[in-house]
């Protein structure tokens, strides 16, 4: 996983922020039900239901930042953003 400065700065302030679980499941819903599903059962893309018991917080920002894996997108959003979709992926538990 090659990361430039900014990505690992972008990173670090992600993982250090307190994220709201409300505001994930907003930024979810508007972002990725559309490939993973509504209850992220998995359409296009994979399910995400233990996505955080499989892949490090690191990685799971890498796959939404960087658009290596088309049809995935790249995402945009400030590190607050990413906090609270991080904390919401945590929710999901089959
Ligand atoms: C246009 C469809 C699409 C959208 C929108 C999308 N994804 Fe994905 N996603 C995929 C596909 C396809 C893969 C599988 C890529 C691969 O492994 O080749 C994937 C893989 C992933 C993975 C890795 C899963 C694993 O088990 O390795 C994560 C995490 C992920 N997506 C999170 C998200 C999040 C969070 C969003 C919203 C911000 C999102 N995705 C939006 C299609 C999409």
């Amino acid at each position: 996983m090659f990361l430039n400065e900014e990505e690992s700065l972008y990173i670090q302030k992600s993982l250090s922020l307190n994220g709201s679980i409300e505001n994930g499941s907003r930024l979810f819903r508007m972002n990725c039900v559309g490939c993973h599903g509504i209850s992220a059962q998995g359409l296009v893309g994979p399910e995400l239901n233990n996505v955080t018991e499989e892949l490090r917080d690191k990685q799971i920002i890498n796959q939404v930042i960087k658009g290596l894996t088309p049809p995935m997108p790249s995402f945009e959003m400030e590190e607050q953003s990413m906090a609270d979709l991080l904390v919401y992926l945590h929710s999901l538990k089959d």
